[in-house]
């Protein structure tokens, strides 16, 4: 549908009186000046010819080993002066590179901390008292770069402190129906009980809440060398990436508990609540790595754990409770405590020459467990040297559309706490302004093949980044596959629902985990996150050294990239990503993805729970929702055409659309939240609640479904479902009327 003649012209009319004006009070017109036309020209260009050339071309793999080899040196660890220093250091460094408007935010947050006249230990003992082993009460030293005072022994951030005592439980993967299962099949009642989970599949702080729930006084995390380490015959580091029996993934159980603040960023007039840490773990919870766990597990007694329960150590796995020798009893010394400290994010800006109000932010976290070699630090060295990059090219007279917004944040690895408090700091304007944030949390976590995660307008700009950057790997390009598009193709493919293989790679949905996770649920930005990986067939967990004293500079300037190959791979496209977003005249979205993810998620909920849902007289609302589906298709087809036949030399045209694009994602926005979660609030994109590291669609009509069957209250439950039912059909059809014209309501 084309504007009438008398609109058009009268639109090309206020453009040009506009300008003028514009250009009049901004002294464009001063002596020497252009013409309205020129001004017009440069509000309607498209990105700059040859910057995307230039951008890659500059971005340097021995400039991101230098700076990880500054980063890594000591650790910096969430609220402490180390982690302060280093925001100090990147501010300065962007002030050095060119970035405009840098700043250190402060945010009084709370934190957790072991204490350290009082290590944590879990203490196995007979039945004289006497000790039969000791948990380690610090990882080894492996190599002479870990031999640092300031590093902070395994522990897991808001655990309850606490002594309990009690018979040994093994639980799994802590799952809820891991749980479920031990309870409904053997009958093991876990009052009282510790119990003992290996790491994987799920985010640990929810294993502590199931354990919880369920009603244990203490839960032990371990790195199964099943999930962590393949099996154990292979050397470790730090002669490979392997993880040696003494590391310890260390990690937070919280994820989206704001305890003091809950709702507002912790600034010096918020208002601080009393009890913050009532709404924290109850139990203490503790990790260690395999070496201690086999000698509590092989002491078990109970039945054999079932063929999949089984992890790699060379020991019978049993499920207890309690041990082989009935007298013998597991203590847990737990001293984790809470401090309220200051945190700080650094941010950056690149002005954007035309639409200044219109931010791209890029951005990751600088705080680590310990020197974080990969998490985050090869994530900072690859934005630091992207920073750089830009900078320079800004210097030689570029300037994007758009304003870059560089974040470094602090204290991620507690919970994703300092972009929170920035997120609930700027939310209304990042509701106006923020078109995308681009997270890189680590730049390589492998070195197999790239493994972008996006929601879905972003899935084609990253495909078309990931075809314009050069494969780092010699052996593929041997291969004939010249692009890092080319290796992500064939190494993670797309599968459809009968397995076929849809010729492009699959990007999965962003769930909670990383610092993307507020921009979501709160305000609805459209979110990436890019990092290299490893190649998923290894059957491993995460990468094996992952939060433990071993990832040092070491690792990854060794074993993982000696070259810095991938590195710099991943900062390109990251860079490329950025540069399209923030400097084409259309944005770059891909609307229709949207739509098919809508139509997706409306299936599956059709698929596993329609037959359902129809007995309990859902068969209108199923309708209703069926209906919305394809009104938001419609409108985004239609919304498509407007694209392509856009004129695009009327700039408030253009930009009319791109701000449909830019708000399409917060039209599902419930200011009210999920049910029970009311600081997450985004209707279509939320973590799972049985695992926050997952994505789940629909998550207040999925939330309640879950096991419903099993609900006592089924009345109030179906009435649940029919609500969040409604909701949803409510918001994508709000969401298609936001993509119409903006006079067909
Ligand atoms: C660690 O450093 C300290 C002091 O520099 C030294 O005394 C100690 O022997 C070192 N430990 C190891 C295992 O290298
Ligand atoms: C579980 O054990 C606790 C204490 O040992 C006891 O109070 C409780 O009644 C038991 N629960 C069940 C369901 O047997
Ligand atoms: C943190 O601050 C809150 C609010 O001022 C206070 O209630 C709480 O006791 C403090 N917690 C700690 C561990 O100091
Ligand atoms: C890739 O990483 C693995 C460890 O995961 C390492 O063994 C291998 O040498 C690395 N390959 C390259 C080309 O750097
Ligand atoms: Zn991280």
């Amino acid at each position: 549908m084309r504007l009438s003649r008398t609109v058009a012209g009268t639109l090309v009319i206020v453009t040009l009186v506009v300008g003028v004006v514009i250009g009049f009070l901004s002294g464009y017109y001063g002596p020497g000046a252009g013409t309205a036309t020129t001004w017009k020209h440069l509000l309607s260009r498209d990105a700059a010819e040859g910057v995307r050339e230039k951008l890659l071309g500059e971005i340097n793999g021995g400039n991101i080993r230098h700076n990880l080899r500054e980063i890594t040196r000591t650790p910096h660890l969430a609220g402490t002066e180390a982690a302060h220093r280093l925001a100090r250091h990147i501010a300065r460094l962007w002030q050095e590179q060119g970035l405009t408007g840098v700043k250190t935010l402060p945010y009084t947050v709370m934190l957790s901390y072991p204490d350290k006249d009082n290590p944590n230990r879990i203490v196995l003992r007979d039945g004289s008292g006497d000790v039969v082993h000791t948990s380690q009460l610090a990882e080894k030293i492996l190599s002479p770069e870990q031999n640092h005072s300031d590093v902070v022994p395994p522990y897991n951030a808001f655990s309850a402190p606490g002594t309990p005592k009690g018979p040994l439980v093994y639980v799994n993967y802590g799952r809820m129906e891991d749980f479920l299962w031990l309870k409904d099949n053997k009958q093991v009642n876990f009052t009282g009980t510790i119990c003992i989970a290996r790491y994987g599949k799920i985010f640990r702080g929810d294993k502590a809440k199931h354990a919880q729930e369920f009603g244990a006084s203490g839960l032990i995390l371990y790195s199964d060398p099943k999930d962590y380490s393949a099996d154990t015959t292979h050397s470790v580091y730090p002669d490979s990436w392997w993880l040696p029996g003494t590391g310890v993934q260390r990690g937070s159980l919280n994820m989206n508990v704001d305890p003091l603040t809950p709702g507002y960023p912790g600034t010096e007039s918020a208002y601080y609540l009393p009890d913050g840490e009532a709404n924290l773990p109850k139990i203490p919870v503790h990790p260690i790595g395999f070496d201690d766990a086999k000698i509590f597990l092989e002491n078990i007694a109970g039945d054999e754990a079932p063929e999949s329960w089984r992890g790699a150590l060379p020991i019978t796995y049993r499920l207890g409770p309690g041990f082989k020798e009935p007298a013998w009893c597991l203590e847990m010394y737990i001293s984790t405590h809470n401090e309220n400290r200051t945190t700080y994010n650094v941010v950056g800006f690149i002005e954007g020459e035309i639409e200044p109000d219109r931010y791209v932010l890029v951005g990751n976290h600088y705080d680590a467990w310990v020197f974080g070699a990969v998490d985050p630090s090869s994530g900072t060295a690859s934005i630091l040297e992207l920073s750089r990059t830009m900078g320079k090219l800004v210097k030689e007279g570029w300037r994007p559309r758009r304003t870059i917004v560089f974040c470094a944040w602090g204290s991620e690895e507690q919970g994703l706490i300092g972009s929170r408090e920035w997120v609930e700091n700027y939310a209304h304007i990042l509701g106006n302004r923020a078109v995308a944030y681009l997270n890189m949390d680590m730049s390589i976590q492998g070195n197999y093949s790239f493994g972008g995660r996006a929601l879905p307008m972003l899935v084609r700009p990253l495909y078309d980044a990931a075809k314009q950057v050069p494969n780092p790997n010699p052996e593929e390009i041997a291969k004939g596959r010249a692009t890092v598009y080319d290796t992500w193709v064939i190494g993670v493919p797309q599968k459809d629902a009968d397995g076929k293989h849809t010729g492009k790679p699959r990007v999965p949905l962003l769930g909670a985990g990383s610092d993307f996770t507020h921009f979501i649920s709160k305000v609805g930005v459209t979110c990436a996150d890019l990092r290299y990986r490893f190649d998923e067939k290894q059957g491993i967990s995460s990468y094996p050294l992952y939060h433990s004293v071993y990832e040092t500079f070491h690792l990854v300037d060794k074993i993982m990239d000696p070259t810095f190959a991938y590195s710099k791979a991943t900062t390109q496209l990251l860079g490329e990503m950025a540069r399209n977003l923030a400097d084409s005249y259309v944005l770059p979205f891909d609307v229709g993805s949207f739509a098919s993810a809508i139509e997706d998620y409306a299936e599956r909920v059709e698929k596993h729970s329609g037959s359902l849902m129809r007995s309990h007289g859902m068969d209108r609302g199923l309708e209703y929702l069926r209906l919305a589906v394809i009104k938001f298709r419609l409108a985004a087809e239609q919304f498509q055409r407007r694209v392509e036949s856009v004129d695009r030399n009327n700039p408030l045209a253009v930009r009319q659309l791109n701000d449909q694009m830019m708000q399409l994602g917060k039209a599902f926005i419930d200011p009210l939240g999920l049910p029970g979660r009311p600081f997450t609030r985004n209707v279509v994109f939320a973590p799972s609640v049985r695992n926050q590291y997952a994505g789940s669609s629909f998550p207040g009509l999925t939330d309640a479904l879950f096991e419903i069957s099993r609900d006592p209250n089924q009345e109030a439950r179906w009435q649940e479902v029919s609500k969040q039912l409604a909701v949803i059909t409510y918001f994508i059809e709000t969401a298609a009327v936001s993509l119409q014209k903006p006079v067909d309501l």
